[in-house]
């Protein structure tokens, strides 16, 4: 399946079994490294974006025995190994924390995403929080294309109990704490969660010094949920919500190349400077509808988003320069005029809001949201965010890639 097909898939129509290789090809191009800075041997690049280069989220897998991969928890690095943090199969232990959610009893691997605070918060303070939920939402549209792309079943998982998760992981909920989960692939019942040993391990320092950011401590404490019972009361409250009605499937690029996933990911990279030449509405529109497809996860139901997109739209062929929304009516104007200098200055005053053809916003309505999935909703509308945004970067073409950006 092209990547061009792969980004807006939700399910695969023929389910293949996830195997060592597929596990390997989703995690080195879901989340590795991908080039070296120039000049800068200590400074690598991965396969996503990521808000400063910072790279504060860290990748494990649970998996069953796969042949040619042992059963265990390991921690991915990204340069491409897997370290055992525990030998065995302990998926039983994520499905207890998920309090048996569907998915995760049947999965053959599931991926835990956690966030270091510090990695982001340095630089960017509380709002490093949010980076934490982008930048793993970058991660996640990589994985589910790349799931999709070989027809492999994927489900992010939002409800589970965070301290099982931390016990099972060794990590502490404030230097790190987990950010979501995934269900790879299909394999006979996972084991129930056996007792577990405390894992600890060293770790260097980040800094000589690190500072908790109360407000990320806080923010993140809010969105706890304390047991299964809580996890199954919070996961029935997806009836209440918000149901975007999906987007029709947009028409295929006409000059889609058919590219493979890992190839468009090899290539992929942010752009710095902006061509001057404008892109085309409908290239945009397909763009755009295949990155806002309905994420797979236990609470969203299939095909609803809890997020809005709207753009400011500068140079595209076909549209009067404006202010636009974007969902399943396509667009609609919602002002029109020149707002380059405004785009740019939304962007936290940064040439490159008003130097590309058009710059996009995705928008949560949080009281909504925070109304009816409590302080957890807060998390999930950043990742959904970060999700789409990281589609956007994928369904390009060959051409495309250079000038459009
Ligand atoms: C959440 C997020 C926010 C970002 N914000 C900016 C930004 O404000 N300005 C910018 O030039 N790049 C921004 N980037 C792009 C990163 O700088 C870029 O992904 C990183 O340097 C790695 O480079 P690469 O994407 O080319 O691999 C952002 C990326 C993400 C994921």
């Amino acid at each position: 399946v092209s990547a061009l097909e792969a980004v807006a898939r939700v399910r695969p129509v023929r389910e293949r079994p996830l195997d060592a290789g597929e596990l390997a090809r989703i995690l080195r191009y879901g989340a590795g490294v991908l080039r070296r800075s120039p000049g800068r041997d200590d400074h690598w690049f991965r396969t996503y974006a990521s808000a400063g280069a910072l790279y504060p989220v860290e990748v494990y897998v649970a998996c069953v025995a796969l042949p040619g991969l042992d059963a265990a928890l390991y921690h991915f690095d990204p340069r491409g190994a897997l370290t055992v943090l525990r030998t065995g199969d302990h998926r039983g232990h994520l499905v207890h924390a998920a309090a048996g959610e569907d998915a995760m009893r049947e999965a053959a691997a599931i991926l835990v995403l956690t966030g270091i605070p510090w990695r982001t918060a340095w630089k960017y303070t509380e709002r490093g929080y949010r980076h934490l939920y982008w930048d793993g939402g970058m991660i996640l549209a990589n994985v589910l294309a790349l799931a999709a792309s070989a027809e492999i079943t994927a489900r992010v998982v939002h409800g589970y109990t965070d301290t099982e998760i931390e016990t099972l992981l060794g990590i502490d909920g404030r230097r790190e704490f987990p950010l979501c989960l995934v269900a790879l692939g299909r394999a006979p019942a996972a084991p129930a969660a056996s007792a577990l040993d405390p894992l600890t391990y060293r770790t260097r320092p980040l800094s000589r010094r690190e500072l908790e950011h109360r407000a990320i401590t806080e923010a993140n404490d809010a969105g706890r949920i304390s047991d299964a019972e809580a996890v199954l009361r919070w996961r029935d409250l997806s009836s209440a919500l918000l149901r975007a009605p999906t987007p029709t499937a947009p028409p295929s690029d006409p000059q889609a190349t058919g590219e493979a996933v890992q190839r468009v990911i090899r290539r992929r990279g942010s752009a710095r400077d902006f061509g001057g030449a404008p892109m085309s509405a409908p290239l945009l529109a397909d763009t755009l509808g295949r990155s806002i497809q309905g994420v797979p996860s236990d609470l969203v139901p299939s095909g609803s988003r809890l997020t809005r997109l709207l753009l400011i739209a500068n140079a595209i062929e076909g549209m009067e320069p404006g202010a636009y929304r974007f969902g399943e009516r396509g667009f609609e104007l919602l002002r029109a005029g020149g707002f380059r200098r405004a785009a740019g200055y939304l962007c936290l005053e940064q040439e490159l809001g008003a130097q590309a053809a058009a710059t996009c916003f995705f928008m949560a309505e949080l009281d909504a949201i925070v109304g009816t999935l409590g302080d957890r909703g807060y998390r999930m509308a950043q990742l959904e965010g970060g999700i789409a945004a990281g589609k956007a970067y994928l369904p390009r073409t060959r051409t495309d890639s250079a000038r459009r950006g």
